[in-house]
């Protein structure tokens, strides 16, 4: 069967590696994000490597003037119309405690610009009875840490939004998966101290395919990771509001 994706925040490098792993598979790929000229070099290396269709589309999760375009390509896909959120944007918490108004892009990048193009994009999939959306959130939105709460606070609500989204979409024939990666090798996180445990962007990228195969509900990766939370979540609050992890 013919699937379409809509990779948003496709210049990722979590994103980069889904996307070429689908195009092995020969699935019609649209590609969008903010870099053109990035994403035509992606289109065309997508191509190269089996995508029955790869082109790229402008977005910017803060201005909702580039959801039509993506939406009308959609609609005019045959098959099954999927999409994969990636996009993500981390400021440094301490670059937030000294401007409060950075707030505000860290929310649309990683929660609201997101789930408005979901939201326009949903009945699409219950107009066609099946389709899947894999949305990328964070280990971050577990818990508030001392270190990342704003970003955190995003990410737990794109995790809430997608969880009712799921229960939506499930009537129709639909699927959406949360994926919360723990610390991965990219721009994102290039340079910063403390980090354990680092994974590789491809191997995000197969735990993503394979919980679209197995129509997972929720995957932390890589997998360790769901061990390491369920200890951070149960740490009591007046131990956890001392500690600095
Ligand atoms: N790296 C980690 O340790 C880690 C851990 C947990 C979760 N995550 C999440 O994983 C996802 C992928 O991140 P990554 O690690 O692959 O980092 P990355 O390579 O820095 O990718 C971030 C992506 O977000 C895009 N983006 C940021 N703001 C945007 C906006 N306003 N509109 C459109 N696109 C925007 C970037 O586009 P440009 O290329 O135009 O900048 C880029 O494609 C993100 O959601 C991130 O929060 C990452």
């Amino acid at each position: 069967m013919q699937h379409t994706w809509v990779i948003l925040g496709a210049t990722s490098a979590m994103a980069r590696a889904f996307a070429r792993a689908l195009s092995e598979q020969g699935h019609a790929l649209i590609l969008a994000g903010r870099d053109m000229d990035d994403l035509k070099t992606l289109a065309a290396d997508c191509t190269l490597r089996g995508a029955s269709d790869a082109r790229a589309l402008r977005f910017d999760a803060r201005e909702a003037k580039h959801d039509a375009p993506i939406l009308d390509a959609l609609e005019q896909a045959e098959g099954t119309l999927n999409a994969a959120v990636f996009i993500g944007s981390m400021p440094e918490q301490a670059r937030i405690d000294d401007n409060p108004l950075l707030l505000q892009g860290v929310m649309q990048d990683n929660f609201t610009g997101p789930a408005r193009f979901l939201h326009a994009f949903a009945p699409m999939i219950e107009a066609r009875g099946g389709g899947t959306i894999v949305g990328v959130g964070s280990v971050a939105g577990d818990r508030g840490r001392i270190g990342n709460y704003a970003y955190g606070a995003s990410k737990s609500a794109f995790h809430t939004y997608l969880a009712g989204l799921r229960n939506r979409l499930g009537r129709a024939g639909g699927h959406v998966i949360t994926v919360k990666p723990g610390f991965v090798d990219s721009a994102m996180t290039w340079g910063i101290k403390g980090m354990f445990l680092v994974a590789a962007p491809g191997i995000v990228a197969r735990d993503i395919l394979r919980a679209v195969n197995k129509r997972r509900n929720v995957i932390y990766t890589p997998g360790f990771w769901r061990l390491i939370m369920l200890i951070i979540r149960t740490i009591p609050e007046p131990i956890f509001k001392k500690l600095s992890i």
